[in-house]
């Protein structure tokens, strides 16, 4: 049966190796780029910047975009905005990239793990209303953690792989408790639930563009959000907090330097003329995993209830531990790549003191997940 998956991916791949996913470069990346570097304009001035920005509140339906250096500064930005600091504690799922937990960490705040769903692999709106319930109370509209006496400032669930979680649910959960919704849309452009585009339902969003992602810009971010002075204010901090003025040097507060360059938008732009293209293909591709492993006995992740999925990564939901072992073996071994998913952020030495909660499925499903080639077939 491995054997038959091997021969599957290089069929659809027409290649002998193939990677986890791969950018394409097809439209007019070299074309932007060539302008970038005719004109000098590769840093932080330029028009692909603006651009870039206006295509992305377009597509997402949000009104504002703030571009930035990759992902993991927008979450920083994003908590700054929220006003996270050493005195909070921030919710977000073990089962996920290590980019939430540094960023809170910049902020010298604790992260709190709580479950995923399995069916979702993203934040599990009833672990997350159960851990609140019995953990903490209500204090001048502040979320107070009963065991530590930190107030509960924001909370950051992952659409995973592409995968919306059960956004609505938790973003209702978490107004009740007073906890600020940061979105970690970072593998999940093109993703939307119920109609809404991932990213837009929490009072920030983050997307991702490094190299492993949908569309790419080298490295890459952004914070969307329909917040006019958040906006304002991310735009500030991620620009040195420079006061605008035509020559004179005045930052009015400590800022970043987490701008995107214009080189980097030039070739998101170009990208982002593919992206539906990249979509009805990843889709496709989903389709024809979907109807070969009907045909086994290992089991396919589908998109969940009420998402439409870019499905960014695909994965296969292994019979245990053992199994997913033999199976990663086997096909990295035959030039197949494929990988497990991350070890759950508890685990992590920085963590490992990390308040939880049973995180019954985030264990079951680190055991069983593999993602395998999802590049956009040729
Ligand atoms: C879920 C998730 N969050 C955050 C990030 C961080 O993005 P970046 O690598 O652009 O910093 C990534 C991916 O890289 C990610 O997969």
């Amino acid at each position: 049966m491995f054997n038959e998956f091997i021969n599957f991916v290089r069929k659809i791949y027409l290649k002998k190796n193939v990677p986890l996913h791969e950018p394409k470069f097809i439209g007019n990346e070299k074309k932007y780029l060539k302008q970038c570097i005719d004109t000098s304009f590769v840093s932080s001035v330029g028009k692909f910047v603006d651009k870039f920005e206006k295509k992305i509140a377009k597509y997402t339906r949000a009104k504002y975009v703030i571009a930035t250096t990759n992902g993991t500064s927008a979450i920083h930005i994003s908590l700054i905005l929220a006003g996270v600091d050493s005195n909070h504690e921030v919710i977000t799922q073990p089962l996920n990239f290590i980019a939430s937990c540094n960023a809170i960490s910049y902020c010298n705040a604790s992260p709190i793990f709580v479950d995923v769903d399995k069916d979702t692999m993203g934040l599990s709106p009833y672990a997350l209303e159960d851990f609140l319930k019995k953990n903490t109370i209500i204090k001048n509209k502040k979320c107070i953690n009963k065991k530590t006496k930190k107030i509960i400032k924001a909370c950051i669930p992952t659409h995973t792989y592409g995968h919306s979680c059960r956004i609505d649910e938790i973003k209702k959960i978490l107004n009740k408790y007073y906890i600020f919704l940061i979105e970690d849309a970072s593998e999940s452009l093109g993703s939307f639930y119920k109609n809404k585009h991932t990213g837009t339902f929490g009072k920030l969003g983050v997307i991702s563009f490094n190299g492993n992602k949908i569309i790419t810009a080298g490295g890459g971010g952004c914070i969307i959000t329909n917040h006019k002075k958040l906006a304002q204010k991310a735009k500030h901090l991620t620009t040195t907090a420079k006061v605008v003025h035509k020559w004179e040097f005045n930052h009015d507060m400590i800022g970043y330097n987490y701008s995107m360059p214009n080189i980097n938008a030039a070739l998101l732009v170009a990208q982002l003329e593919k992206l539906n293209d990249f979509l009805i293909n990843k889709r496709n591709l989903a389709k024809k995993y979907k109807f070969f492993f009907k045909k086994t006995n290992l089991n396919y992740f589908e998109e969940p209830k009420n998402c439409k999925s870019n499905y960014w990564l695909n994965t296969i939901i292994l019979k245990n531990k053992i199994q997913r072992d033999q199976f990663l073996k086997k096909t990295n071994l035959n030039g197949i790549m494929t990988r497990p998913t991350w070890k759950l952020m508890n685990k992590l030495q920085m963590f490992k003191n990390a308040q939880c909660d049973g995180l019954k499925n985030s264990k079951w499903l680190e055991d069983r997940i593999v993602n395998i080639p999802s590049s956009v077939t040729p």
